[in-house]
């Protein structure tokens, strides 16, 4: 069995226990399972097994240079969002030809080097954008393979400080516009449309809008051969979701055969921007218990030493993720709020979950940690990075040493 289960009583990762994993490296810890990646990879590339497709990672999810290196090391190819994530990626060992380029601002310095680096696709946010990427290809002498980001006002039904695709959003242009952008390319020397990309949002779990989605960019891919613009591909972004609560939701084969009866008369070749959906459920967040005391709605609060500064998802979109004792005792189970030490009402990982009795010193693992937690870390009341650890093939390495208050202060003058 691969991933987090239960040997026994305790859980463990790949086979590796996860105390064992605590106590040498300490808490709070995340622990990665990298089968489990590759697991999720797989399943996505053989769902579009047949059709040319190219899976780009989208490194905003986990950046984590181990983690990236395991989907480099499979055939993986990335969605980056800034520079940062660029030079990442050829750290990590992509090809400027592996690369996708998004992002709604990127600042001039990015372009230039984006555009000397001859990417795969700028992915454009908007006909200005178009216009200060095509004065930096000329100015290099090049041409500039782009994409453009088109905003579908298609609602995908996700938490709304994650939905991208409607046009309250700042993602993206309006269809309407897209034509006329598209077309005015054909003018400007320094551009070559490849592409057109759309991207819902995230943590989708219906399939309707992301066919609607597809739909869309077919029609348009169509039309736009019409007047003479050639496409190579179709960018359906990223975005299906996980299940973090146990519910059914659309997998990786259900997806494709949703929209590759879309895409099969183009002929298109497509490119996917999955992240959550390769690492998601491949690390568990793993905190030791430093409190207990009671709350008035007659539970008690257990404090944990991870916080909002490991996974913010909780705090910042009401998130649910599963929560598990790593070794539980043999005794009643009782209501708890699992909270964090950070001083926000809003760090709090789970209200009214029961447990068998809980104390101080237990281990608890938060499930499902692998995408926007340690990406999102930060160092809000000063806990250093937490370590991160990889098992692989049933052994568990240290890929992320922790932070040191050093490290953390190495900036300051
Ligand atoms: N492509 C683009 C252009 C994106 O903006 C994103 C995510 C992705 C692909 C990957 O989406 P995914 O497959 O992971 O859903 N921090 C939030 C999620 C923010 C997503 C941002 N964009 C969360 O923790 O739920």
């Amino acid at each position: 069995m691969l991933g987090f289960f239960r040997d026994g009583t305790t859980l463990v990762c790949d086979g590796v226990r996860l105390d064992a994993i605590a106590r040498e490296h300490g808490t709070p810890l995340y622990v990665y399972s990298a089968e489990s990646i590759r697991r999720a990879y797989r399943a996505l590339d053989e769902a579009f097994n047949g059709y040319p497709h190219r899976v780009h990672y989208a490194l905003k999810a986990n950046s984590s240079l181990a983690v990236v290196r395991v989907l480099a090391d499979i055939g993986s190819a990335v969605d980056a969002n800034s520079i940062g994530e660029i030079e990442l990626a050829l750290r990590a060992g992509f090809q400027p030809s592996d690369i996708v380029f998004t992002g709604v601002g990127k600042t001039p310095d990015e372009i230039d080097r984006a555009v000397a680096l001859q990417l795969k696709a700028i992915n454009a946010e908007s006909a200005g954008e178009l216009e200060r990427i095509d004065r930096a290809a000329q100015a290099r002498g090049t041409r500039v393979r782009v994409a453009l980001r088109v905003n579908p006002d298609i609602n995908s039904g996700t938490h709304p400080h994650i939905s991208t695709g409607l046009h309250v959003n700042k993602f993206g242009v309006p269809l309407e516009q897209a034509r006329a952008i598209y077309r005015r390319m054909v003018s400007q020397p320094g551009l070559q449309p490849v592409g057109i990309h759309v991207h819902l949002g995230s943590q989708i779990v219906t399939l309707d809008p992301l066919q609607k989605a597809a739909s869309m960019v077919v029609r348009l891919a169509a039309e736009l051969r019409e007047v003479g613009v050639q496409i190579e591909y179709v960018d359906l972004g990223g975005g299906l979701g996980i299940s973090y609560d146990g519910s059914r939701v659309p997998d990786a084969s259900q997806y494709a055969s949703a929209v590759l009866p879309i895409l099969r008369p183009s002929g298109l070749a497509v490119v996917l921007e999955p992240g959550r959906l390769l690492v998601g459920a491949a690390c568990a967040l793993v905190t030791r218990i430093v409190d207990i005391k009671d709350s008035p709605g007659g539970r008690q609060f257990a404090v944990i030493d991870g916080s909002m500064t490991e996974l913010i998802r909780p705090a910042l979109y009401g998130a649910f993720h599963r929560i598990e004792a790593v070794t539980p005792r043999d005794a009643r189970e009782l209501p708890y709020d699992i909270v964090g030490p950070v001083c926000e009402s809003s760090d709090a990982f789970g209200q009214d979950r029961r447990f068998a009795a809980l104390e101080v010193g237990d281990l608890m693992a938060i499930l499902d940690a692998g995408a926007y937690g340690s990406a999102m870390g930060s160092n809000y009341n000063r806990p250093p990075f937490a370590p991160e650890i990889l098992v692989d093939r049933g052994r568990a390495r240290l890929v992320r040493r922790r932070q040191t208050l050093d490290d953390m202060l190495a900036l300051e003058q």
